[in-house]
């Protein structure tokens, strides 16, 4: 099948649009539907205020042209209740009369356009297709930054699918060596069940039976449960996850499974390092925050690779890359008289090259980045900062082209049970 033109498909993305029109006096409405019409867009219309309501719940009104005047519900009501049910909807006001306080009531629930009555045939068509042209270009902007955000957290699947195709070989790999040694023990065996009268042949197999076997099944079945964790780690990440902001998130755990994920793509002489201080769990988004560490490390083995490149011309041969994630519970009683909740404190901290000053406001900035083309988005730590935000925390970042740069991340610990108010608990294990 032949490609779509863009011309097919930008026409696609923006199918005929539906015109709702509202006046009072009936004929009005008719002749405005019919020169809607005949400009190649759908309309229908009624004379009050109600009916338009419903129609709008209805859903598939694209644009509202409402009289401001009519008995029964009025102009500005009818905007005010559509804007409760649909914010999408575009509005243009028809008014014979007005007063600053009710244009700019209209201007506050967000009315594209005015025209005044009696109505210029001529401007009521620009009018429409002014408004319908701005909707269709939102729209198409929403589009694209859903699409570029999607790339982005596809672009670094693709990154970590590296690192996920070895951590589960390892286990693999142990698993079939566990399998091949039983199947030879099973071989060895064969020869010694004719002569278990011999205690001697009888303890072997015993041991073989007893303590052998159930140590390799042991650790194969340890090595199906990294693989399952793996594997569950990847549907999470891949957006198979729950939508939900209320999991109980173990950061420890979300951590250590994003390091394993990343290391392979890392260079072998970058270290890590993980510290734990007084962790409690906090409620979240497992894979998103798990988004956010990816996005996180990855850019500070970069910048660690930028300074590796840099001294390679200029001498500083002991230097190491490092890495260092510490998180710690910081205690709400503690501040503003006991008020403020408890807070998770992250650090992700490297001693690459750190942030110019002149660019550390604008790391945040989505597009905003300094890698070569095809190489970086510019949209990763734009992520990073809306989904902390979705989490009711902030990120900030400090740097030091000596030190390196630290990303701190501070999360509220919503739910937290604090000292002296605990509730008896089930023992975990
Ligand atoms: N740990 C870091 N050290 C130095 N610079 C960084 C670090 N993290 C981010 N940056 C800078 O911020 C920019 C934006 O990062 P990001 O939004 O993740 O986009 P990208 O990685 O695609 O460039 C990077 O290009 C880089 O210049
Ligand atoms: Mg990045």
């Amino acid at each position: 099948m032949d490609q779509p033109t863009a011309a097919q498909m930008e026409r696609s993305a923006h199918p005929s649009r539906t015109i709702l029109i509202v006046d009072d006096e009936k004929e009005i409405a008719e002749l405005l539907v019919n020169i809607v019409e005949k400009s190649g867009h759908k309309a229908i219309s009624c004379t009050n205020g109600e009916t338009a309501l419903e129609i709008v719940k209805k859903g598939g009104v694209d644009l509202l042209i409402t009289d401001l005047k009519m008995p029964g519900m009025s102009g500005i009501e009818l905007i005010g209740q559509t804007r409760r049910i649909n914010n999408e909807v575009e509005i243009i006001v028809i008014t014979g009369y007005g007063t600053m306080e009710i244009f700019l009531e209209a201007i506050r629930s967000g009315v594209s356009d005015f025209i005044l009555k009696p109505i210029d045939m001529e401007q009521f068509i620009h009018s429409i297709n002014r408004v319908m042209e701005k909707k269709n270009l939102t729209e198409s902007l929403i589009a694209r930054t859903q699409q570029l955000l999607q790339a982005e957290k596809m672009a670094t699947v693709g990154v970590l699918s590296t690192g996920i195709a070895h951590e589960i070989n390892n286990p693999t790999t142990f698993i079939r060596t566990n399998l091949q040694l039983m199947s030879e023990y099973i071989k060895r065996m064969e020869s010694k069940l004719d002569n278990l009268a011999d205690p001697k042949t009888a303890e072997s197999v015993k041991n073989i039976l007893l303590k052998e076997f159930p140590d390799m099944i042991r650790d194969a079945l340890k090595g199906t449960e990294r693989i399952q964790k793996i594997v569950s780690g990847i549907k999470h990440y891949a957006h198979m996850g729950s939508d939900s902001f209320d999991e109980d998130v173990d950061i420890r755990e979300v951590i250590t499974q994003t390091i394993n994920l990343v290391r392979a793509k890392l260079r072998k002489d970058i270290v890590i390092t993980e510290n734990y201080l007084n962790i409690k769990e906090i409620k979240g988004h497992f894979s998103k925050l798990e988004q956010v560490f990816v996005n996180l490390l990855i850019n500070a083995a970069d910048a660690i690779n930028d300074k590796m490149v840099k001294l390679k011309t200029g001498g500083d041969r002991d230097y190491r890359g490092l890495i260092d994630v510490s998180a710690t519970v910081i205690d709400g009683d503690e501040y503003e008289g006991g008020q403020s909740p408890d807070y998770l404190i992250l650090t992700f901290f490297d001693n690459g090259g750190g942030i110019p000053d002149n660019k550390i406001t604008k790391v945040f900035d989505p597009f905003f980045t300094t890698k070569p083309v095809g190489v970086g988005t510019g949209l990763g730590l734009y992520i990073c900062y809306e989904i902390i935000k979705q989490h009711g925390g902030e990120i900030t970042v400090q740097s030091d082209p000596e030190e390196g740069t630290a990303f701190i991340i501070r999360l509220p610990v919503v739910g937290a049970v604090k000292p002296g108010q605990e509730q008896p608990q089930e023992p975990r294990q």
